[in-house]
């Protein structure tokens, strides 16, 4: 294996051995126990959300095909890449800033005998320097996704995709958004309303910018409109759908900038529509939601 500063790859016995995503799950969440900081900790986090992270592995897992070449961006402590070796896929790239996370992958590998199968980049996906193959047949991006906003998960899949081919499979594949209407308490007072759609295969935008309208729902004839709840769904090329992961769901305190009043919050009445701008660029924060009146 290579981490890239380091050793060299060795393409010698490839080990072919099926582990199950369970004993991988045990040994990835005690090598980062033991080896990620605090300050690196988002994909610590993200691989103890149980739920999310046997989801996905078991969606590389059905989806790989031997002989196959995967892309993992962002690859975390490696459930993704792992998952696919376990299940015969050929050769990983993984791909990751964190230097500590890179060392939980290495380890790991060792440990899974999968060493010979993958190539460990510690550098950021847009770095020039790294050679990555023509041709991939999976891109695995599993970066934050709440509104594709916190990490770069469509302008990733934007670079990567001259290396692509008409049969490469991304992972995810698309990503539904939607947005809901809450009170004081955090409790929703509107159905959630869709606002955004992406397709990685084809995604041009690198922004949002749509006006959602939302029509409130209150048990009470008004309620007080405080928060806004952002979330996000995401799709596989298998049709399985994750999404309200437990530790990805932000809560998103509103910014209204009511024109007219500058309120913080506003009453509405049941059955009225409350209409939204929402702004931001993919994988940036801040997102900004405006009621329009
Ligand atoms: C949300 S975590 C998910 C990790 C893993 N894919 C998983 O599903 O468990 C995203 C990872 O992407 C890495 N990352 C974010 N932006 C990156 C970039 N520009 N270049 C390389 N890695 C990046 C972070 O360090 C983090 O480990």
């Amino acid at each position: 294996m290579k981490t890239l500063g380091a050793r060299n790859i060795a393409i010698g016995n490839r080990t072919k051995q099926k582990i199950p995503n369970k004993a991988m799950y045990k040994i990835m969440l005690e090598e980062a126990r033991r080896h990620v900081s605090e300050s690196h900790s988002l994909a610590k986090v993200c691989l103890s959300d149980r739920p999310r992270t046997f989801a996905l592995m078991q969606i590389v897992a059905d989806l790989a095909r031997e002989g196959a070449t995967a892309l993992d961006l962002g690859a975390g402590c490696g459930p993704l890449t792992f998952a696919f070796l376990s299940a015969g896929g050929g050769d990983v790239i993984a791909v990751e800033k964190s230097s500590e996370l890179c060392r939980v992958i290495d380890n790991c590998a060792h440990i899974f005998g999968f060493e010979d199968r993958i190539l460990i980049y510690n550098r950021d996906i847009f770095d020039p320097v790294m050679k990555l193959p023509k041709n991939i047949d999976f891109v695995l991006a599993e970066l934050i996704a709440t509104g594709l906003l916190s990490e770069p998960m469509v302008a990733a899949m934007q670079h990567i995709r001259p290396l692509t081919h008409e049969g490469t499979l991304f992972i995810p594949e698309k990503a539904v958004s939607t947005i809901t209407l809450c009170d004081q308490r955090g409790f929703p007072i509107s159905a959630p309303e869709t606002y955004d759609f992406v397709d990685m295969r084809d995604v041009e935008r690198n922004s949002v910018d749509v006006i959602a309208t939302l029509t409130v729902r209150t048990e009470r004839e008004k309620a007080l409109a405080t928060y806004v709840d952002i979330n996000t769904s995401l799709t596989y090329p298998d049709g399985g759908v994750t999404g309200e992961f437990q530790s990805l769901c932000n809560r998103l305190p509103m910014e209204i900038t009511d024109y007219a009043l500058q309120l913080k919050q506003f009453e509405v009445e049941n059955g009225e529509e409350v209409k939204l701008r929402i702004r931001y660029e993919y994988g940036e924060e801040p997102i900004y939601v405006t009621r329009v009146i």
